[in-house]
């Protein structure tokens, strides 16, 4: 079984969500002891947005390609074989001004490739990344879950993945984390309480 840990919190030491990432992978290591688990951290690695320069290089035959479009191409494609080869993916997903961080959002425009994980036919799109099972860990400092603020946020997320064919997306949710200590102490109780089900739901799947 393969894992992508990915995370892309901009707060380091202090970030919610990459103590709870951490504790889903160390959960479901515990569960799977031939679990190979490949990292990939957004906020410190160097992943480029989606641009002109992007496409460009990509449509450049490789052998005409100059060393900063090899690079591009390169990150680019680690990235998107790291997603097909994963069986899970644990994506750290803080809310940074109502949607996921602009490094979150970078990494999933380079796994949008049409023909590899999805396709467009007569009858509409279809998602190529099928039978994957993904887990948001979903921080905010308010509580927006189910609410109209919460659309670029959870719901993006289950749409975008949802887009790509994977049906088993699950949440671990800590918000209110800024409410004051009381909650956040509390969001991460709750948050750990789902963390704990996620060995259980995977040997049941
Ligand atoms: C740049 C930035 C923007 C934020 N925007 C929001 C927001 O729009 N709504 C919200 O509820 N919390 C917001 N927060 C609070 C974070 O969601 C909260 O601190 C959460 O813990 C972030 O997860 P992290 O600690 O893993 O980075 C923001 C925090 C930062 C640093």
């Amino acid at each position: 079984m393969k894992l992508l840990h990915i995370d892309s919190s901009i707060l380091g030491d202090a970030s919610a969500s990459r103590q709870l990432t951490r504790e889903v992978v160390a959960t479901l290591r515990a569960a799977d002891a031939g679990l190979q688990v490949t990292y990939r951290d957004l906020s410190a690695d160097v992943t480029s947005h989606l641009s002109g320069a992007t496409f460009a290089a990509k449509g450049t035959p490789a052998e005409q390609r100059n060393l900063a479009q090899k690079l591009e191409v390169e990150l680019s494609e680690a990235i998107l074989n790291e997603f097909m080869a994963s069986d899970v993916i644990v994506v750290g997903a803080p809310m940074y001004n109502f949607t996921v961080p602009t490094q979150l959002k970078s990494w999933i425009d380079q796994i949008f490739v049409a023909g590899v994980t999805f396709r467009y036919s007569e009858t509409g799109p279809e998602g190529l990344a099928k039978g994957k099972r993904v887990i948001i860990v979903s921080t905010s400092g308010g509580k927006h879950a189910g609410g109209a603020t919460g659309v670029g946020h959870e719901d993006y997320l289950k749409v975008a993945f949802g887009f790509l064919g994977i049906t088993d997306i699950e949440i671990v949710r800590a918000d209110g984390l800024n409410y004051s200590p009381e909650a956040k102490q509390a969001a991460f109780t709750a948050a750990r309480a789902s963390i704990g089900n996620l060995a259980s739901a995977s040997v049941a799947a």
